[in-house]
């Protein structure tokens, strides 16, 4: 039982198979080939947003958007530190310097409170994560970076699906990136894509992602190849047709979990009033870290998926730690990176699977 993996049938072979019998691989202009330019339409429906621009991957979305929003050298981004390691690095790529953040305890995302105190004079943006598909407090978030004029980009990777107030993930920024790598709640195999309202701003990743070439070879600004190509789009479009299916199952499997989960010694996920879940990740606390390892090992051994995101918060990496991060404190992050841990409710998870997780974390603690 994976905690997650890649759901595919016979349509999305189909989808493959049709690119390959066009020959049509890719497409270098800014607009994209046939499948990219009907994958964005439909994204940005799905999301109600006015553009979407597919790449070749989360962490090209992060970059990308970091280099529209002309982050460079010498400036700073805030970003949490218990998160994926791609929101982070993404500064580092535009020679920018991340400015790790802690998260708040019950939602495992970054806390608004301590946003004032991170920013100076340098910050030029914020990058809030949708850690487990749980969207941030971008409300507050939102509120503090414009009243200081920070960028706001959403690290949406995991929170396909998701919402606040009926406000679906990725569009609760300046701009807002997803991935569709294989273990997402849908997938292209890598891929990638970037959401905006902002037209100068969707003109401008549109470029970027293709060299800044405007016509031709000419470069009208710098940018680099960070485009999907039209096999990974065509099966977006079936993934995307799917994904409500996906996600329903998702929603009840976790519902269900919680249920058989009262009473027991781990805290199930918690989801604020008007946001809305889309279970990529099932994530529970334990009273600590030693509990947290005896349940995962356990229930490895009975060949359930449990896994832990993230065991070591990016500032505590060895490159991080190289560069001088590792001393930051914070509290929070590290708490929970020791205790937590990620169960499975993947739409392939039946009703059994949730009993029998459930009891083994009675057993076990
Ligand atoms: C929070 C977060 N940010 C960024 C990324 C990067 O996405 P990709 O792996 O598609 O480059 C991921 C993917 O795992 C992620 O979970």
């Amino acid at each position: 039982m994976p905690i997650n993996k890649p759901l595919l049938g016979k349509e999305e072979e189909a989808a493959v198979l049709g690119v390959l019998d066009s020959g049509l691989l890719t497409n270098p202009s800014p607009e994209g080939g046939p499948n990219v330019r009907a994958f964005e339409a439909e994204l940005a429906t799905y999301v109600h947003a006015k553009h979407s621009i597919a790449v070749n991957s989360g962490t090209a979305a992060l970059q990308l958007a970091l280099m529209a929003a002309g982050i460079k050298p010498g400036d700073e981004v805030i970003v949490p530190s218990f998160t994926f390691i791609a929101t982070a690095s993404a500064v580092m790529l535009t020679g920018a310097k991340p400015v790790f953040v802690d998260i708040d305890r019950n939602s495992f995302n970054m806390d608004p409170s301590v946003l004032r105190y991170a920013i100076t004079g340098k910050t030029k943006a914020v990058i809030p994560v949708d850690l487990y598909g749980l969207p941030a407090n971008l409300e507050e978030i939102s509120e503090e970076a414009r009243s200081r004029g920070i960028m706001l980009i959403e690290d949406a990777c995991q929170a396909q699906g998701s919402s606040i107030k009926g406000k679906m993930a990725g569009t609760l920024g300046d701009m807002g990136c997803f991935s569709f790598y294989p273990g997402k709640v849908m997938t292209t195999g890598e891929g990638g894509a970037l959401i905006t309202d902002d037209d100068a701003l969707a003109d401008r990743l549109r470029k970027m992602r293709t060299h800044g070439q405007v016509k031709g070879y000419d470069s009208a600004m710098l940018g680099g190849n960070f485009r999907m190509p039209e096999i990974e789009a065509a099966m977006g479009r079936v993934q995307l047709r799917k994904l409500p299916g996906f996600l329903k199952k998702r929603t009840d499997n976790a519902e269900r979990l919680t249920e058989l989960l009262r009473g027991t010694a781990v805290v199930p996920p918690l989801v604020p009033e008007g946001m809305r879940h889309n279970w990529y990740l099932y994530t529970i606390r334990c009273g600590n870290s030693s509990d947290r390892d005896r349940l995962k090992t356990e229930m490895n051994k009975e060949g359930i998926g449990a896994t832990v995101y993230y065991p070591t918060p990016v500032h505590r990496t060895p490159y991080y730690e190289g560069l001088g991060f590792g001393n930051i404190r914070l509290t929070e992050t590290e708490r929970a990176a020791s205790c937590v841990l990620s169960l499975p409710v993947n739409p392939m998870v039946q009703d059994g699977d949730l009993e029998r997780i459930a009891s083994i974390v009675k057993r076990c603690l």
